[in-house]
């Protein structure tokens, strides 16, 4: 069978690879109002009904287009507000208040995007095909373990989401890029790295260094594409060990990203609340700092970095998620053809 083209890889990576988990936004972005957003190509609206439960179509009506975002919540269903038709939570068009009977009725006509809610955040499934069934979405023992407490942090930045992947596949940025940072002062300005498979990715890191620098990044694929990490605090941090970040990244469109994180530690009682006092008074600020210095050098990438690179050995890392990224895609593009 032939080959996907590179064009047709490279447009389906700019859009995030299909039946897959994204991040949508901080569940308090949706209130009592659907709101409109962009993700992996499409312009999806996000409401919930009385309960708080939420759906998300794509906010394009069926019958011409209409955002439904500017439309009326109904509980379960969404008005169009330019002809008063009706598309419930799984995309069927339920009332054509103007043409009763008429063949659009009943017809499974709008993208339906399955949406789960964890730790303050929402997730989208982006399926392959409108309706399709979601993959489980797994998530990390940081977020559901009790014995870790931890704070969401959204961001939107200017830049294909695969630099912000690349960002976090490259610990040794940390050395130089955050070298005046609080937490990444310390350590070798030289490293060696080798890359450990795992049962659901991989882990990239230095070789005879940990937990001193920014030393290792590990991906985990569970439904989602996770990037998960570990920084040692210095003592002024407070109470717990080391500093995890685990996060995910979806694309807005080809020049944005959607960005979440989560700011975890490993501890309980009385050590959690000091970290918790300590993290809203005095190293949030700092976090935001370090978090700015990335901010400003991925939105400062021209778009065609990436074709005019020279790796070296840190670069295995990224190369691998690379690699890893491109076989999904060609997987998923080899698949739809046999399909069709
Ligand atoms: S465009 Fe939505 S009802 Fe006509
Ligand atoms: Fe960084």
């Amino acid at each position: 069978m032939a080959q996907p083209t590179n064009e047709a890889i490279e447009k389906l990576l700019t859009k995030g690879i299909r039946d897959m988990w994204y991040v949508f936004c901080p569940s308090s972005f949706v209130k009592d109002k659907p709101i409109s957003i962009r993700r992996c190509g499409y312009k999806i609206v996000l409401w919930r009904d009385r309960s708080g439960k939420l759906a998300a179509l794509e906010d394009h009506c069926p019958h011409r287009g209409a955002p439904l975002s500017l439309g009326k919540p109904m509980g379960d269903r969404i008005q169009c507000d330019y002809h008063g038709v009706e598309v419930d939570r799984d995309g069927i068009a339920v009332r054509v208040p103007g043409s009763p009977g008429c063949k659009l009725e009943g017809m499974k006509a709008t993208r339906r995007f399955p949406v789960e809610e964890h730790a303050g955040v929402i997730f989208g499934y982006v399926g392959a095909d409108a309706h399709a069934v979601p993959a489980k979405l797994e998530l990390p023992e940081q977020l559901t373990s009790p014995e870790f407490s931890h704070f969401p942090c959204y961001v939107e930045w200017k830049g294909d989401y695969r630099y912000v992947m690349d960002n976090v596949m490259d610990p040794m940025h940390g050395t130089y890029l955050h070298k005046m940072s609080h937490s990444m002062a310390e350590g070798e300005v030289q490293a060696k790295f080798r890359i450990r498979d795992t049962q659901s990715g991989f882990v990239f890191e230095k070789e005879g260094q940990r937990d001193v620098n920014f030393d290792w990044t590990e991906f985990i694929d569970s439904g989602i594409h996770w990037l998960r990490l570990e920084i040692p605090y210095p003592k002024t941090g407070g109470p717990g060990g080391n500093f995890h970040i685990i996060g995910t990244c979806a694309p807005i469109d080809e020049t944005a990203s959607a960005i979440i994180f989560w700011r975890c530690r490993k501890l309980s009682g009385w050590q959690r609340d000091v970290w918790r006092f300590l993290y809203k008074n005095r190293l949030e600020t700092r976090h935001w700092e370090v978090l700015e210095q990335d901010r400003r050098m991925l939105a400062e990438f021209e778009p065609d970095a990436r074709d005019r690179e020279l790796l070296y050995d840190h670069d295995m890392g990224l190369m691998r998620l690379r690699r890893i990224l491109k076989q999904k895609a060609i997987a998923q593009l080899t698949a739809q053809t046999s399909a069709a």
